[in-house]
């Protein structure tokens, strides 16, 4: 079939009646049309099928099946395609069903040319229409998009920006800067939300290795199985799964950044694994005996206060020697509360973009509340504060509550008032901070503690914080 004209209109027609066939043809012979036709149904599925016309011209009653059967068949094929059906007969429901799939004109026996003509002339008229109006479409949906990935992609780096003109943060920020230019293996300490991970994302941005990965890694799910392989990799066949050889998070980092996020968590006898490589400068995919040289810069970070760690065995101190050269100490919000303006200015022009909002400046009664309020949860628990206002008007905590108040005097209790859901959700958010204080912000420990698994505190404390 020629269908290199694209000028033409391109009718195909569809009846078992060889006379009435030759006849149509004739009638749409002009310059205008390319027409192609058949009498025989199964063919007329399978061109159908298989080429896209602006108009079907097929007959209702066709030896063995109906035109509308066919039509109901191919319909999904080609959306634009308009469809006429030509009967003798005056059945009403063949017209009913004709309707309801779509079928855009029904011509009765005997037709003349001139309404023909004017019926594809028509219908010609309204798919340009449809075209158009697919087309214009496409390019809403296609402008949509890019506009999202935009405001996305600003967000993301509105969200990279570390905030704060106060003295403490600041001489973080320096240090941050010298650590950046010349690649020194570092350890951020700060209390949950103070920034860490935000920072060691600042430091790869801005040093030496801005342009090689950073690859972060969350020490507190690597279990003694998973540790060698996850950083180091492993070859083909090395152990039952190893299917396709890996590599591991250590040569994925090769050149760049290293995160190891919760360093303290790390197994003592992986942490010797660990040490080793640091010092090497080397590692072995697990079941291979090929060296691999590796160029790291390792950042890593904690949330527990880290001379304590070293007493308690939780962190060797040779590790720690290595890992940090220096030690950058990120300082809780509420020592810094000359950085609430810049912040509360940062979140707000975030969120009030991402979530489509007219800037308006915060009433009295929520400076009040961010400046009478501890912000235990720091910089995250701050953001969602905003968030959560912007958002839903509410004066909240991250986590859509109240903020609890201590109810009792007695530290060690928390006194339920109305027996509530609220209260229970407050309850919680109270005994999970009381053992993460408890044991220095070490949440194994106090996952354990509250005899709940890492990954099930992990998931709690993300729906408070997030
Ligand atoms: N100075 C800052 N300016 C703007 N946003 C910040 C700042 N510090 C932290 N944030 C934001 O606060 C949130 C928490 O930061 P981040 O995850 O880096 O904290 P963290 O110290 O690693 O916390 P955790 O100990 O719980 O892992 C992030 O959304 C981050 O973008
Ligand atoms: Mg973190």
């Amino acid at each position: 079939m020629d269908n290199t004209d694209l000028t033409k209109i391109k009718i195909f027609i569809v009846d078992d009646d060889v006379f009435s066939l030759e006849n149509l043809s004739i009638s749409l012979s002009s310059s205008k049309f390319e027409v192609s036709k058949t009498g025989n149904s199964d063919e007329a599925l399978q061109i159908l099928n298989n080429n896209i016309f602006d108009i079907a011209i097929l007959d209702l009653k066709l030896q063995g099946t109906t035109g509308l059967e066919i039509i109901e068949k191919v319909k999904d094929k080609s959306k634009l395609t308009k469809y006429i059906l030509i009967t003798g007969y005056s059945e009403e429901e063949a017209f009913l069903k004709a309707n309801r799939i779509g079928v855009s004109e029904i011509l009765k026996k005997p037709y003349d040319e001139f309404k023909l003509h004017s019926t594809i002339d028509r219908l010609m008229h309204i798919k340009a229409l449809e075209e158009e109006n697919i087309a214009f479409k496409e390019k809403l949906q296609k402008e949509n998009v890019n506009l999202k990935e935009q405001i996305k992609e600003k967000f993301k780096n509105d969200q990279n920006i570390m905030i704060g003109k106060s003295a403490k943060l600041k001489e973080s920020l320096n240090k941050a800067k010298s650590v950046a230019e010349y690649s020194i293996n570092t350890l951020i300490v700060g209390e949950t939300g103070t920034g860490k991970e935000l920072l060691a994302r600042y430091i790869q941005r801005n040093g030496a290795r801005c342009d090689a990965p950073f690859v972060p890694v969350n020490c507190a799910v690597l279990t003694e199985s998973l540790f060698e392989s996850e950083l180091f990799g492993y070859v083909k066949g090395a152990f039952t799964n190893a299917i396709e050889s890996h590599a591991g998070l250590f040569e994925v980092a090769n050149g760049g950044i290293l995160f190891l996020d919760e360093i303290t968590e790390i197994p003592l006898l992986l942490q010797a694994k660990l040490l080793r490589v640091i010092e090497e400068r080397k590692i072995k995919r697990v079941g291979s005996t090929k060296e691999i040289e590796i160029d790291v810069q390792i950042l890593s970070s904690t949330n527990r206060n880290i001379h304590e760690a070293i007493k308690k065995g939780f962190l060797r101190e040779d590790l720690f020697h290595r890992i940090a050269s220096t030690i950058i100490d990120l300082p809780p919000l509420r020592e810094r509360k000359e950085d609430f303006v810049s912040l509360v200015n940062h979140f707000q022009n975030l969120y009030f973009k991402l979530f489509n909002k007219d800037i308006a400046n915060l009433p009295d009664n929520v400076w009040e509340y961010i400046n009478s309020s501890n912000w235990d949860g720091n910089i995250r628990e701050f953001s969602n504060f905003i968030r959560n206002y912007i958002l839903f008007g509410t004066i909240t905590n991250g986590n859509g509550h109240r903020k609890p108040t201590p109810i009792s005097n007695n530290e060690n209790m928390y006194l339920f008032k109305n027996k509530n859901f609220q209260e229970l959700e407050e309850a919680k958010y109270w005994l999970i901070n009381k053992a993460l204080k408890q044991f220095d912000g070490n949440k194994t420990l106090a996952a354990k503690h509250l005899g709940v698994s890492y990954q099930g505190l992990a998931y709690l404390l993300k729906n408070i914080n997030s």
